[in-house]
């Protein structure tokens, strides 16, 4: 049966050199399978007269045992060199460096960091944060706020309008925090004890000026809120904010059509020496907020009696007061989303602003 030992010695050429399992498969159907050059002779077998069979089923099936024994050594071969490769290629350098964790090379933004101060020392004082939609109506910007349509002060706000909707109404980029004012008052009665950190936008851009920009808010209604009260908030808002034990104020007049009387406040500073500025002492005054005795227009169309309750306001540039704290000397770097002036200028994730564990420390 010289065909048979051809057959094998082919075989076991083409186990022997199949690369992978896949390949090995190839031939074990080519050979094993129904149609397999094995299971084709096999089937000579039923054609032989019985003395025929009786010679050649031992040698068939001996052929048959062992291809199927030759492919099983080889494919534990294969899956063995496999998994070795697999080994080889997956090493792990033990003695690499370990890379920081996120928490350690994340870095909070100035900006987040001071809201975060301004919500524990309001939070501290009893104050609750409002937020309200960065997209406004006229309305909440300016007619509840007591600017009445055609009014100057509208245009000193140098408004982003966006396009006239179907009924022309004119949608806007709110050019401060104060239509909040409203929707609080809308939203809840009296008394109210809120700040109101958020984005604001104007049309300007310069070392000082972005079109977005950041203020905080602050509204109190009760029956009795008056401006010494506001005075007293200020005060102590700006000695926790700039950790030092006093400040200087200087409430100068001016005018928002929302409040009467309106004010606006300086803090004493020392700005002799360049590129620093210090609070609580010094011959010079810095301007850091407008604030005033809430308009009773303004209550009214917050749906508050005037005659009943009355309250005070503050509207404060967050970005500034960030900048007196922490000198970052150009705004617009604030968002530039550069991670170098973020990894200089930002704060550890897990050192959270508190009063009793420090603001900035
Ligand atoms: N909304 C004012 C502005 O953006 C700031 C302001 C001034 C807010 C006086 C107030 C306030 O609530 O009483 O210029």
């Amino acid at each position: 049966m010289t065909d048979i030992d051809t057959l094998e010695a082919d075989l076991n050429r083409e186990i022997a050199a199949a690369p992978d399992e896949a390949a090995l498969e190839t031939v074990r159907v080519a050979a094993l399978g129904k149609k397999g050059s094995v299971s084709e002779l096999m089937k000579t077998l039923g054609a032989m007269s019985a003395e025929e069979r009786q010679a050649n089923g031992p040698l068939l099936n001996g052929l048959k045992a062992r291809i199927a024994e030759a492919l099983s050594a080889r494919r534990a071969e294969l899956r063995d060199a496999a998994i070795e490769a697999r080994l080889a290629a997956e090493t792990v350098d033990v003695t690499l460096p370990v890379r920081p964790a996120p928490a350690e090379r994340g870095r909070i933004h100035p900006i987040s960091q001071v809201i975060d101060e301004i919500a524990a020392i309001f939070g501290d004082m009893g104050f609750a944060i409002a937020e309200g939609p960065d997209i406004e109506t006229d309305y909440y910007n300016f007619t509840a706020l007591n600017f009445p349509p055609g009014h100057p002060a509208r245009e000193m706000h140098d408004t982003f309008f966006f396009n006239e909707k179907a009924d022309g109404e004119r949608m806007l980029l709110r050019t401060h925090t104060s239509p909040v004012q409203i929707r609080t008052m809308e939203a809840q009665k009296p008394p109210i004890r809120i700040v109101i950190p958020g984005k604001t936008y104007r049309q300007d851009s310069d070392a000082t000026h972005t079109p977005m920009f950041h203020q905080l808010e602050g509204l109190v209604i009760d029956r009795t809120a008056n401006i010494a009260n506001m005075k007293w908030v200020l005060s102590e808002f700006c000695k926790a904010f700039f950790e030092v034990p006093s400040v200087n104020m200087r409430f100068r007049p001016s005018f928002f059509p929302f409040t009467e009387p309106s004010l606006e406040v300086d803090i004493q500073c020392d700005r002799s020496k360049p590129g620093e500025v210090r609070f609580g002492e010094g011959s010079d005054w810095m301007e850091i907020l407008g604030c005033g005795m809430v308009h009773p227009n303004v209550l009214r169309f917050g749906g508050i009696d005037p005659d009943e309750y009355q309250g005070f306001a503050w509207g404060m540039g967050i970005d500034r007061i960030a900048t007196l704290k922490y000198g970052m000397p150009d705004l617009r770097d604030y968002f530039d989303a550069d991670v170098r002036w973020l990894s200089h200028y930002g704060f550890r994730p897990l050192d959270m602003p508190t009063l009793f564990g420090g603001l900035s420390t």
